[in-house]
């Protein structure tokens, strides 16, 4: 990730940069400085990447704190933003002499920031894994299992990986994942969009339920009237405020895959595709893959998952892995006992339980992550009946 700083003589404009800096889901929180305590970066390790330079009605000192962040270390990209005036030709000028790389005005749109700091983050070579957190996980069509998929795969995730895990619920019209891990939840996405503006990591924890496997999930809506005005971009923001604090954030689309979608969808590492084996869930998978391909998503993100599986159903499956070149990533059994035990009765209740569904959970977070744990872990009934807490 990288390291960013931020500059500004009002505190206010400064959350409201560093909120949009979280929204570009590429940096690391860091403090910011008070220019007027003199603080600062004294060593060039200290400068950070990028360096968010607000010019105010007082040009001079945050132009001088530029430089001297520009002689510290030559490499910091310092991108300024002239929230008072269009930037004349003088200011523009003493702006280059003091390293400014980039001047916008406001509103800054996160995502056009995200763009710059792409750029440098391929100059600069910094691991794909670091910037990309987000597992999305949709479905053909509605019913196939999507938000049983999304809730495992992210307990299973925060268990096997030991990292902190957000998931995030925007199945349409209606939300069901907290009610799936039994949570009572406050706040929902809807919550985090209207307060765009502000929308940090801190004021985003606070809007998360949290599950004792250790995941955070921030709910869905609880009213189809939630959606209302409701645009994939304002929610992109929020995905990347997730990835600036969570080491993996997990989404449920539910079956909202549309190319409306792309902003969210583009900063996905993987794409789960969650199917049943019949010609309806096959054909509308079909349309989705031949959609995300023409979106320019790379087709080896796309992870297909086959719910409800049954071994006849493996030469119907054969033919449409040929038809849409694409390898089936999982296939996961029909248990309805587990899955409906676990989902009426709650956690506890499932301990026990035939546990060939959570080892496969267990096991797609691990090819997700990379992160392999030794197959003799946990015995005891991990069942987690699929969400349990227990492990
Ligand atoms: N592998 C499975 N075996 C048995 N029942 C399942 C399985 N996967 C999902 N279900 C059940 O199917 C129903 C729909 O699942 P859900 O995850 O809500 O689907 P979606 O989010 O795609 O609408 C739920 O009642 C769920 O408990
Ligand atoms: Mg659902």
């Amino acid at each position: 990730m990288l390291t960013v700083g931020v500059v500004s003589l009002d505190t206010k404009n400064s959350a409201a940069l560093l909120a949009m800096l979280q929204q570009t889901g590429l940096v690391q929180p860091i403090p910011q400085w008070d220019l007027m305590a003199g603080d600062g970066p004294k060593t060039a390790s200290a400068v950070p990447d990028v360096v968010l330079v607000e010019i105010g009605r007082d040009v001079k000192t945050p132009l001088e704190f530029a430089a001297r962040l520009h002689r510290l270390n030559p490499a910091v990209c310092t991108i300024a933003i002239s929230g008072y005036q269009e930037p004349s030709p003088d200011l523009l000028m003493q702006a280059m002499r003091a390293g400014v790389r980039e001047f916008l005005s406001p509103p800054v749109d996160p995502m056009i920031v995200r763009e710059m700091l792409e750029r440098l983050v391929k100059q600069k070579g910094v691991p794909q894994a670091e910037t990309e957190k987000l597992i999305v996980v949709g479905g053909a069509k509605g019913g196939v299992g999507t938000t049983t998929v999304s809730v495992n795969i992210a307990v299973q995730l925060a268990r096997t990986s030991g990292k902190r895990v957000v998931l995030i619920d925007f199945g349409r019209p209606l939300g069901h994942c907290a009610l799936l891990l039994d949570l009572e939840s406050r706040f929902s996405f809807r919550a985090a969009v209207e307060s765009l503006d502000r929308l940090d990591s801190h004021l985003f924890s606070g809007l998360l339920a949290s599950h004792k496997s250790g995941v955070q999930v921030l709910a869905g809506a609880s009213n189809a009237d939630d959606w209302d005005r409701m645009s994939p971009a304002s929610l992109a923001r929020v995905v990347n405020v997730a990835q600036s604090s969570f080491d993996y954030v997990v989404v449920d689309l539910g079956c909202n895959s549309s190319s409306e979608w792309a902003p969210v969808l583009r900063l996905a590492r993987q794409i789960i595709l969650v199917t049943e084996t019949n010609v309806t869930g096959l054909w509308s998978l079909e349309r989705q893959i031949t959609m995300f391909r023409s979106m320019g998503v790379d087709s080896s993100r796309l992870r297909l998952v086959i719910n409800r599986w049954h071994r006849p159903d493996d030469e119907a499956l054969q033919a449409f892995e040929k038809r849409i070149k694409l390898q089936i990533f999982e296939r996961l059994p029909n248990d309805y006992k587990a899955v409906s035990r676990a989902v009426n009765m709650g956690a506890e209740l499932s301990r026990g339980q035939n546990d060939q569904l959570v080892q496969k959970f267990r096991s797609i977070a691990e090819q997700l992550t990379g992160v392999h744990t030794p197959a003799a872990e946990p015995k005891r009934g991990n069942f987690l009946g699929l969400f349990s807490g227990k492990g």
